[in-house]
């Protein structure tokens, strides 16, 4: 089975049913991911599991730490058997070294590292391009959307306030690379 199907079929089997406002964000994060191919090559079938699995840290089965994204990628290297570059992705998707900086989680994101930076941009372009209820929306919006939703005293409000910057500095260069890909492909 190819890596994205079987990811697919993970994600859905451990979040479609008990969340399926995550379930339905994790698809439209997984159909960003597909639209971005041209600018992935060779990579874009890993970031295609990787977006359909990036929130599987919130079912019960994955949870341990508490945040999500260290959770996921445990699950998925540890039960699952993934394989280290898209647990890799997982780990360090959007805002999550800011939040684990916040929980004193460093050390323990770092089992997944280094990150790579072009992959990583491009899981969190996905993400903050697809809202909670996978609809798709605008990543500025998106990240008012979630400090609104967290509040001030919110570890997840302080990550995301600190992140901010990088974060929409990572969708640019993304949409700059995949204006690129595109504009080879029809030259
Ligand atoms: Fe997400």
């Amino acid at each position: 089975m190819k890596l994205a199907e079987w990811a697919h079929e993970l994600a859905e089997s451990l979040l479609a049913d008990r969340f399926p406002d995550r379930w339905a964000h994790s698809q439209r994060v997984y159909s960003q991911a597909l639209v971005l191919a041209p600018a992935l090559g060779e990579d874009a079938e890993l970031l295609a599991a990787a977006a359909i699995a990036h929130d599987v840290g919130y079912a019960r089965e994955a949870m341990d730490t508490g945040q999500h994204m260290i959770d996921g990628a445990q699950y998925l290297r540890d039960v699952m058997g993934a394989e280290p570059r898209l647990c890799s992705i997982v780990a360090f998707h959007t805002s999550s070294p800011w939040e684990a900086a916040e929980l004193g989680l460093s050390e323990k994101l770092d089992e997944f590292g280094p990150a790579e930076q072009e992959l990583v941009d491009a899981i969190t372009y996905c993400d903050l391009t697809s809202s909670p209820i996978g609809r798709l929306v605008d990543p500025t919006q998106r990240l008012i959307e979630v400090l609104d939703r967290y509040g001030p005293e919110h570890v997840v409000f302080r990550a995301v306030s600190a992140a901010r910057p990088e974060l929409l500095n990572r969708v640019e260069r993304v949409q700059q690379r995949q204006a690129m890909a595109l504009q080879q492909r029809f030259n």
